[in-house]
C-alpha cells in the first residue's frame, strides 16, 4: 500500500452535489442532449453591459496586477456607499473587504474569527458548502432544523437557548435571509432579534446577505442596522448576474479587520483585478438588473401555480432569492434517485435536498427558477408529461 499521504480532510467534505449534478447535466448537453438548468443558482442573463464595458476599459489602461488583499480603494468606497443608499448606514470604507465570491468571505470569517473546533450553528436546509467549510476547517456544525411549518425560519427560542448555553456551546451563528434553498427571508424584527441575542450572548453572527435585491415584496434589512459585531458576507453573483467573475464583499467588525486581511493576504493575495475594476460598475445598472428581477418574480409566480397540479407541494414561502425547495415525498424517498432520473430521462436539471439537509432532504428537490421564462414553462411542461 502507499505511504503517500491523502488526508482524511477530503473525505470528511461532502460533495456539493448541485455542482456534480451541474457537471452531469453538462455533460449530457454535450452529447446532444436538450437541458433544462435549474440545478445550479446562478442567473441566466449576462453581467451588465456596464460590467462589460468597465472590464474592457479596464483591460486597455491597466496591467491587471495584484491589488492590495483587502481590494482596490475605489470598489470599497463605491460598497460603503451602497450601504448608505440601500440601508441609511454609514459604513467605512476601511471596513469593507474585497472577497473571491463570498465562498473565499465564509473561509476567511471562519478562520479569523474562529478556533479549531469552535460549535457554528447553521439552519438546515442551508447552502451546501456552508458545512463544508466547516468541515475542511476542522469546525463543528451545530444545525437548526427548520420546516416548512416554520416558514423554513430558524427558531429565535431555539437560538436564544444554544447562545445561552455555559461554556460556549457555539461560538457562531451563520444565517442567510433570504436563504438558499427555501428563499426564506427573516423580516427585520426577527433579524434584529437574533443579531441582538447573538452580540449579548457573545456569539460571532454571521449574515449571509448574497441574495439581498431579490426580494419579492418583503422588507429587507442589513444585519449592521442591528449589531455592529456582525460579520456581513455579500457578493456580486446573484442579483448582479457575475457568478464566474468570482468577486463578493465582507463588511467586518473592526477587530477582525487585520487578522482577515493577514489570512487574504497569504490564502488568495487579492480577489481578481478585473472583476474588482468591472464591479464598480455594477451598481449603477440598476435599471437592467430590475429587469432580470422582474423576470425572476414571472418565473416564481408561474411554478407556484404550477408545481401544486404536477404534485410537489410544502414550497412556500419563497420570499426572495430564485429557488423553489419542494417537497416530492408523494414520488419518492429518495430525492438523490429522483433527481438523476428526472435529469436523464426527461433532461430537467434540479438538486436532490440532501445537498442542503442530510436528515430530512431525502424528500426534497430544489429548483433554481433562474433561466429563462421558456426554460421554466419546458420544465413544467416535462414534469407534467413524467410524473404519474
Ligand atoms: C447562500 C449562498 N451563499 C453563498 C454562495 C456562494 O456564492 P459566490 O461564492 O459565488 O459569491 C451561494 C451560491 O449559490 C449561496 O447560495
Amino acid at each position: 500500500m502507499s505511504k503517500l499521504s491523502v488526508s482524511d480532510r477530503g473525505a470528511r467534505v461532502a460533495p456539493f452535489i448541485a455542482m456534480d449534478m451541474m457537471r452531469e447535466a453538462n455533460q449530457l448537453e454535450a452529447t446532444g442532449n436538450d437541458i433544462v438548468h435549474m440545478e445550479v443558482g446562478q442567473p441566466s442573463s449576462a453581467p451588465p453591459r456596464q460590467v462589460v464595458e468597465a472590464a474592457k476599459a479596464a483591460l486597455d489602461v491597466d496591467r491587471i496586477g495584484y491589488t492590495n488583499a483587502l481590494g482596490i480603494p475605489a470598489l470599497r468606497e463605491r460598497i460603503s456607499r451602497h450601504y448608505a443608499d440601500a440601508y441609511g448606514l454609514s459604513v467605512p470604507a476601511e471596513r469593507v473587504v474585497i472577497t473571491t465570491g463570498s465562498s473565499a468571505g465564509f473561509i476567511l470569517a471562519f478562520l479569523a474569527a474562529f478556533e479549531p473546533g469552535a460549535q457554528i450553528a447553521l439552519p438546515m436546509p442551508g447552502y451546501p458548502a456552508y458545512k463544508n467549510i466547516l468541515a475542511a476547517l476542522d469546525l463543528g456544525l451545530v444545525p437548526l432544523e427548520t420546516s416548512a411549518r416554520t416558514r423554513w425560519a430558524p427558531d429565535v427560542d431555539d437560538i436564544r437557548r444554544l447562545a445561552a448555553q455555559p461554556d460556549n456551546a457555539i461560538s457562531g451563528l451563520l444565517v442567510a435571509s433570504p436563504a438558499n434553498p427555501t428563499g426564506t427571508m427573516l423580516s427585520p424584527a426577527v433579524l434584529k432579534e437574533i443579531a441582538q441575542t447573538c452580540e449579548a450572548a457573545g456569539v460571532r453572527f454571521l449574515s449571509d446577505e448574497i441574495y439581498h435585491g431579490l426580494v419579492y415584496g418583503m422588507e429587507q434589512a442589513c444585519a449592521l442596522s442591528y449589531s455592529d459585531e456582525a460579520v456581513i458576507i455579500n457578493s456580486f453573483s446573484k442579483y448582479f448576474c457575475m457568478t464566474g467573475w468570482r468577486i463578493g464583499w465582507m463588511i467586518v467588525p473592526e477587530p477582525l479587520l487585520r487578522p482577515v486581511e493577514c489570512l487574504a493576504q497569504s490564502l488568495y493575495i487579492s480577489a481578481p483585478t478585473l472583476s474588482q475594476h468591472a464591479a464598480l460598475a455594477a451598481f449603477d445598472a440598476v435599471e437592467e438588473l430590475e429587469g432580470h428581477k422582474q423576470m425572476y418574480a414571472r418565473n416564481r409566480e408561474m411554478l407556484l401555480n404550477e408545481l401544486p397540479g404536477v404534485g410537489f407541494s410544502e414550497f412556500t414561502p419563497v420570499d426572495g432569492a430564485f429557488y423553489v425547495y419542494a417537497d416530492v415525498a408523494r414520488f419518492t424517498n429518495d430525492s438523490f434517485e429522483f433527481a438523476g432520473k428526472m435529469l436523464r430521462e426527461i433532461g430537467v436539471a434540479t438538486t436532490p435536498g440532501a445537498d442542503f439537509d442530510a436528515e430530512l432532504g431525502h424528500r426534497f428537490i430544489r429548483m433554481s427558477f433562474a433561466g429563462s421564462e421558456d426554460q421554466m414553462h419546458e420544465a413544467v411542461k416535462r414534469l407534467r408529461t413524467w410524473l404519474p
